[in-house]
């Protein structure tokens, strides 16, 4: 089977390609790459005035199986990913069991494999049970087929584990991914403290919830030698913290989601569950300090942190309300609206989108070199659309940019030469 793509703008940030080319697909992988290709092909594609960039790789997202496929699946989430351009996610272990054993790991790469429309990579738990107090087998997970570690949702307050937990994973190569909150400082809060929690009558949680614990991982990652991921930064200070680490030599990575980058703690008014999650949007200060990382690259990569909930779980008094709100679908456009803004250059974001995350968590996708498999996205960054519920392809609906006018979409997503997703224009 041969595919052949014409005429569109190829960005390829890991080999830094931005220009208009040609791309010939064979049997599921790339083969040729030039300026003109002619030859026959089964399918012959025009991408006149699309993109053409590696598959994106979501590196944080909650796919809920197994255990909680009321709220999602690994056929929904991958298709939401599919439509979303998205091609390979990391998918976090705080399912019903945690994924900290091979038989979960085992059950989710298969299931994925037969069902699903994007490549799954797990993420596997750092302690049994999520419980903080003993190791995951991290040998045998990594065997399984897992790319990182992580309690995400559920902080690592014990520093002596976590220390451990640097070490041992260091002897595998997998990254400590963290999602870094004290949570004693935490306590019952429910959004950003400030003005808006007090207006609203809310608890607040402090800066420094976030950036105590970030400064705790960034410390432990130096003194272990290990490398550090760090979940969702929403703070000034926690991306300040990293871009300190990353100077003095620190093996450590971060991740923003485009809510953090987009929205404000104003986004909680009206007491709009829809704008809760761990961590909490912050104020137009740290969305500014997360814009300028992702400008000077101390921010590694986009990720989503989709975390699909019911709508019975959302519907309820604010301090009640699941934490998380769903992402995979509106990843894309969230994203080109930082180079909209000028915050960064489209080159950029791609990266951010594509090689930079496959690094993170050590997967050969996330680029369009010839021999690499052919997941592949076609975007049209003029596309302007409304972000609709009803069009959603996730289980849950769990959003606070419904009725959003987007810019920008996938048109058309390809996992290993194969159409997964094709937008209906
Ligand atoms: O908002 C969040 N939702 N933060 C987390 O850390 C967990 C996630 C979830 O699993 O719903
Ligand atoms: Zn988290
Ligand atoms: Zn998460």
């Amino acid at each position: 089977m041969k595919i052949l793509i014409k005429n569109g703008r190829m960005i390829d940030p890991a080999n830094q390609i931005d220009a208009i080319q040609d791309i010939l697909v064979e049997n599921g992988i790339i083969t040729s790459v030039a300026a003109a290709i002619n030859t026959e092909a089964e399918d012959i594609i025009d991408a006149s005035g699309l993109l053409i960039t590696p598959g994106l790789v979501d590196i944080h997202t909650h796919l809920r199986d197994p255990g909680q496929e009321y709220k999602e699946d690994i056929i929904s989430g991958t298709r939401a990913a599919a439509a979303g351009g998205i091609t390979s996610l990391a998918c976090m272990p705080n399912t019903s069991p945690v994924n900290d054993s091979l038989a979960i790991t085992k059950y989710i790469i298969a299931k994925a494999k037969e069902e699903g429309s994007a490549n799954v990579f797990p993420i596997a738990c750092i302690s049994k049970g999520m419980k903080g107090e003993v190791l995951a087998e991290m040998g045998e997970l990594k065997e399984g087929g897992c790319v990182g570690f992580s309690d995400d949702g559920v902080p690592v307050s014990n520093g002596e584990l976590m220390r451990r937990a640097f070490e041992y994973a260091d002897t595998f190569a997998m990254p400590i991914i963290s999602h870094a909150e004290d949570l004693s400082l935490v306590g019952t809060g429910c959004m950003n403290e400030g003005s808006v929690a007090t207006e609203l009558g809310l608890k607040g949680i402090p800066w420094v919830a976030e950036d105590a614990a970030t400064a705790r991982e960034i410390m432990l990652a130096e003194f272990t030698g290990g490398r550090l991921h760090v979940c969702h930064v929403s703070t000034k200070g926690s991306v300040d913290l990293v871009r300190q680490g990353k100077a003095r030599g620190v093996r450590v990575s971060c991740e923003a989601t485009p809510h953090h980058f987009t929205l404000t703690d104003e986004a909680v008014r009206g007491y709009n569950t829809n704008a809760k999650m761990n961590p909490p949007l912050r104020s137009q200060e740290d969305v500014d300090a997360i814009h300028a990382g992702l400008a000077d690259g101390t921010i590694d990569a986009i990720a989503t942190d989709h975390a699909p909930h019911h709508y019975d779980e959302k519907n309820v008094e604010f301090a009640a309300a699941m934490n998380g709100i769903i992402g995979l679908e509106s990843l894309l456009p969230l994203s080109l609206k930082l180079v909209e803004d000028g915050v960064v250059n489209m080159n950029q974001v791609i990266s951010l989108l594509t090689d930079r995350p496959a690094r993170i968590i050590g997967i050969d996708r996330g680029t369009l070199s010839v021999g690499a498999v052919a997941d592949i996205t076609l975007i049209d960054p003029q596309l302007e659309w409304e972000f609709a519920l009803e069009g959603l392809h996730s289980k849950s609906k769990n959003t606070p940019f419904s009725g959003w006018k987007m810019k920008g979409a996938a048109v058309r997503t390809l996992l290993a030469g194969k159409t997964v997703f094709e937008r209906s224009l």
